[in-house]
């Protein structure tokens, strides 16, 4: 394992445009569940509770498992190391970009600046009548659900569900990342999603050389994954930065 770290160490310092593409298994040494596997939140809650078609004929009985999910758990999650290590890896000009599927803003909190929010972020809500944008921090959320000050309307979390495109600038930045990419890390993501797995794939097709960070194989494995660092992401990333920054 420490021979690939450093070979990867090597690729990164080498390369003129790397990217890392990350899911859920970055932020579970935040605390926050991942949505598959042993411990996944899907296999204790219904997706339906996040498919937007349900959601506007259910809105108020999908809000009581929405704030238990996405506010409740991620409510005092902080960045962990392998967010801070992304950070510090954009601000040594080693990382041009992030692309995340996590809606928990923890690469924000650490410091990342260049980051594509591909499903959207929990920390905003909508009003999907008026439009009015709020931040989460505005509301008490023992009281749901949250209603627009303007119309009354019940606001909807501003990340993607279940049915929903993804925000268009995200989606066209996310590609042009990854078609500029030399090197791709692909950070705690089973890749099952579409059309978010569809990045990684085109960091390939443009000749882009694929490192994986998981604990477990993911869809990407056997047909992307060129180096596959099999660990946890705060583990490896704290390896890996050894070899950057020294
Ligand atoms: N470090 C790195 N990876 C980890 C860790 C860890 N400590 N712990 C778990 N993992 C890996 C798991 O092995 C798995 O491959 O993280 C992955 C989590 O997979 P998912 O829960 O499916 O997360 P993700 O791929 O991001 O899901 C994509 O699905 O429900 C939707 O919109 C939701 O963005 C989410 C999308």
């Amino acid at each position: 394992m420490e021979k690939l770290i450093k070979k990867t160490a090597g690729l990164i310092k080498k390369s003129n445009y790397t990217i890392a593409f990350t899911g859920a298994g970055i932020s579970v040494e935040s605390g926050i569940p991942p949505f598959r596997g042993e411990h996944g939140l899907w296999n204790k809650y219904n997706p339906e509770v996040l498919d937007l078609e349900y959601y506007l004929q259910n809105s108020e009985k999908c809000w009581k498992y929405i704030r238990e999910i996405f506010y409740d758990f991620f409510a005092d999650a902080n960045p962990n190391l392998a967010h801070q290590v992304l950070a510090k890896m954009e601000k040594e000009g080693l990382l041009n970009s992030i692309i995340t599927q996590n809606i928990d803003n923890l690469h924000q909190e650490a410091g990342s600046k260049a980051v594509h929010e591909f499903h959207g972020n929990s920390k905003k809500l909508k009003c999907l009548k008026c439009g009015k944008r709020y931040s989460s921090s505005e509301f008490d959320f023992k009281f749901i659900p949250p209603k627009c000050v303007n119309d009354g309307e019940i606001l909807k979390p501003d990340f993607i569900f279940f049915g929903e495109g993804i925000p268009e600038d995200a989606y066209a930045n996310s590609f042009a990342e990854a078609e500029k990419a030399e090197v791709c890390l692909v950070i705690g993501s089973t890749g099952e999603v579409m059309p978010a797995s569809h990045v990684p794939r085109t960091a390939k097709q443009s000749g882009a050389t694929i490192i994986e960070i998981n604990p477990e194989e993911s869809m990407f494995t056997k047909q992307l994954t060129d180096i596959h660092l099999k660990g946890k992401a705060g583990e490896i990333l704290l390896k890996l930065g050894e070899y950057l920054f020294e």
